[in-house]
């Protein structure tokens, strides 16, 4: 089923729009503390969510569970919900990765609105079908594909976010831009995104060019998935950047110094660029502005060459490896993307060793 994104231009008339041409019986709206508080209010002004049944689920990773599920699923039973029912998921990645998962099993299945919240949300979780809980200590361990009927996408939401929000969801904007070369199937018209993505001013937002950099990175995901729905060739181009990343991620929790995940993202797309340069002959110019574009903005994550081993068994057992081997999607040149690419130890120690010295650390 083809997932429609939807730019808002004003979340008041969209929504009801949408909701006109969706025929339900009962709507559920999903909120945490934060999306209740600050953005629930603004679609209040909408009479079919002021009557919507809604249910505050707990934010944070920690609470992607099944307790989480159950209390949704328990929601949505409870208050007679049946499989003709629409639920809108008001959150961030975690809230709709979540929501989402409950609707697809509900009943064997209800539709569901995705509205993200944050930046990372809009140009990631919410889009592409990819719902799921953790589960045993593994990450999205439990979940489906399963795509929202509609995305609505409203960058006021974003206005409000901190700094660390923000480039988080940036990183994710970036790899995005590095998928998209000249002539690529997946690319909108300015094929040019990196480099306006490199000099926008972070510190002094332009809201409204944010929006287009935004959505035009929106739907850099939305084609690639489109031809892969499920991840069993191209769509694994999303992962540039997350084998080294989710190696960094998991290495900070285990440290208690957690880093969010696109700041995790960022580092590993200085590592993973750099293995490009190193196996297919990537850019080092382009390695060198993302580099220092990288260290400008989001510090340093440090860690000691004795974190070597560790950081190689955490990518060893990332599940995005098919065989024993460790996965990267790398590139030979920005859009010229290459999945199923493997490093050695040595190579991926190597890389190691520049990501400190680049940082200096
Ligand atoms: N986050 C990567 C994907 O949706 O495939």
């Amino acid at each position: 089923m083809k997932q429609q994104i939807i730019r808002c231009t004003d979340i008041t008339k969209d929504l009801p729009d949408l909701l006109s041409n969706l025929q339900f019986d009962g709507l559920f709206v999903l909120t945490d503390k934060n999306t209740e508080r600050f953005c629930l209010p603004r679609l209040e002004i909408i009479p079919e969510i002021r009557r919507a049944k809604k249910f505050r689920i707990p934010d944070g990773d920690e609470h992607k569970d099944l307790q989480t599920l159950s209390s949704v699923w328990e929601f949505l039973s409870q208050n007679g919900a049946n499989r003709k029912s629409l639920l809108i998921n008001l959150g961030g990645g975690m809230l709709t990765d979540l929501g989402g998962f409950a609707a697809s099993a509900f009943k064997r299945g209800i539709r569901f609105v995705n509205i993200p919240t944050t930046l990372l949300g809009a140009v990631d979780a919410a889009v592409g079908g990819k719902t799921g809980i953790n589960f045993n200590g593994l990450k999205n361990e439990i979940g489906a594909f399963a795509p929202a009927v509609a995305v609505l996408i409203d960058s006021n939401f974003f206005q409000t976010l901190d700094h660390t929000n923000l480039f988080s969801g940036y990183a994710e904007m970036l790899k995005h831009a590095l998928l998209c070369g000249r002539d690529a199937m997946h690319c909108v018209s300015t094929w040019d995104s990196l480099n306006e993505l490199l000099r926008f001013d972070l510190g002094k937002i332009d809201y409204a060019k944010l929006n287009n950099l935004l959505f035009e990175s929106v739907l850099v995901k939305e084609r690639i998935v489109e031809q892969d729905p499920t991840e069993q060739g191209i769509r694994k181009a999303l992962n540039l950047g997350h084998t080294f990343g989710h190696a960094f991620e998991s290495l900070s929790h285990e440290q208690n110094r957690p880093i969010p995940h696109g700041y995790a993202v960022a580092y590993g797309l200085v590592c993973e660029l750099y293995l490009s340069f190193t196996k297919l002959g990537f850019d080092k110019t382009v390695l060198t502005q993302i580099a220092r574009f990288v260290k400008e903005n989001y510090g340093v994550f440090a860690f000691d060459c004795i974190h070597y081993q560790r950081l190689y068994e955490l990518m060893l057992h990332d599940k995005k490896n098919e065989t024993a081997a460790i996965n990267f999607t790398l590139l030979k040149e920005i859009g010229e993307i290459e999945i199923n690419q493997t490093a050695n130890q040595q190579e991926i120690d190597e890389t190691l060793d520049f990501y400190r010295d680049y940082f200096g650390i």
